[in-house]
């Protein structure tokens, strides 16, 4: 730890192995199998080091099996590591598990923490009750939670028959009822409609102003770029890039797609935009890749506005494997 900076969360050359039994065919070869130390060695996470100071809102990223969720399983203590050393609030999230679980929230964005046969209140209530919540501070905040994620019109309702988006919703507001210092969110996003997505994003911004530090792992550009000051990128198990969002797009340009669609297919030839920008033509679809740092999309409508009719404009963002795989190509 650096002179003066706290970090709450830190790990040091943290690594978990898997070792998966290599199953032979058939009966013969299925029982000899229990008897071999033959198998594959998978490095789930390997070698990572990190330390995250007190308020900050870090994003883990890194594309299928990078190892994001085994990292927040060890972070949070339902994992022990093969090899390293994890400190949450100056403490091991294995050795004293309970301790730490009193001040950290979890939520699995494809796991729930509540109760699926109650209805969501009796799970809060339980929930209250575990975490030594007294009854009237629980109140409050389940009714400022609802103030931002509006859980109060289906607090009656079994968890069960919550959608998507209630339950996660309802899941978060449960991973907060304590008000825990450090938050890790796996995949809080995922599935979830624009609509759910800004509640969320709203909500995480306010608890992280409040003073809490988070860790969201998300497969969500936008949530990275709306929410998150620091980046961790991950891949095979291990630590690729860590910096700010602008750092990484300094690093190897983070490209945005632009499609353009005409009434017609334009005539006059493309124009020439500045290096970096890419321009091709496909009869009546027009695609643009830029760097959103350089160009403004206004910009690059504005050089397309004389070679015909637009019908529809369309503009995505880079995913991360996109974006993985340029860390790797820089
Ligand atoms: N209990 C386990 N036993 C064996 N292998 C495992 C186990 N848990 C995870 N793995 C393997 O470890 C690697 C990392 O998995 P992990 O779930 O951490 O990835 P992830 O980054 O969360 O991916 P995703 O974006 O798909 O959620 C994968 O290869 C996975 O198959
Ligand atoms: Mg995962």
């Amino acid at each position: 730890m650096e002179d003066g900076i706290s970090s709450v969360v830190s790990a040091v050359g943290v690594s978990r192995h898997f070792h998966i039994a290599e199953t032979g065919r058939g009966v013969v070869g299925a029982v000899r199998s229990l008897f071999s130390r033959r198998g594959r060695l998978i490095r789930a996470v390997d070698d990572i080091n990190f330390e995250i100071p007190a308020g900050s809102f870090v994003g883990y990223i890194g594309p299928n099996g990078a190892g994001k969720s085994t990292t927040v399983k060890m972070l949070s203590g339902i994992l022990h590591p093969t090899a390293g050393r994890i400190e949450v609030l100056g403490m091991s999230p294995q050795t004293h598990r309970q301790a730490v679980a009193r001040r950290i929230g979890v939520v699995f964005g494809q796991r729930t923490q509540l109760w699926w046969d109650l209805p969501l209140a009796d799970s809060y209530e339980l929930l209250a009750a575990m975490y030594g919540v007294p009854p009237a501070d629980a109140a409050r905040r389940v009714k400022r939670f609802d103030d931002i994620l509006g859980i109060g019109e289906f607090m009656d309702v079994q968890v069960r028959k919550l959608s998507l988006g209630q339950r996660m919703r309802a899941d978060l507001a449960a991973a907060l009822l304590h008000a825990p210092e450090v938050l890790f969110l796996d995949e809080p996003t995922i599935g979830l409609d624009v609509v759910a997505k800004a509640a969320i994003r709203d909500f995480l911004r306010e608890i992280n102003t409040d003073g809490a530090t988070i860790l969201l792992t998300t497969h969500d550009m936008d949530d990275v770029e709306q929410l998150c000051s620091r980046l961790i990128v991950i891949n095979h198990g291990r630590l690729v890039f860590d910096g700010s969002v602008p750092e990484l797009r300094q690093r190897v340009g983070v490209p945005t797609t632009m499609h353009i669609d005409f009434v017609e297919t334009p005539a006059s030839p493309l124009p020439d935009l500045n290096t970096g920008i890419k321009v091709a033509g496909d009869g009546k679809r027009v695609t643009v890749t830029f760097d959103r740092a350089q160009t403004s999309a206004a910009r690059i409508i504005a050089a397309f506005q004389d070679r015909g009719e637009i019908r529809d404009i369309e503009i995505s963002e880079p995913n991360i494997d996109e974006i993985v795989r340029r860390i790797y190509a820089a």
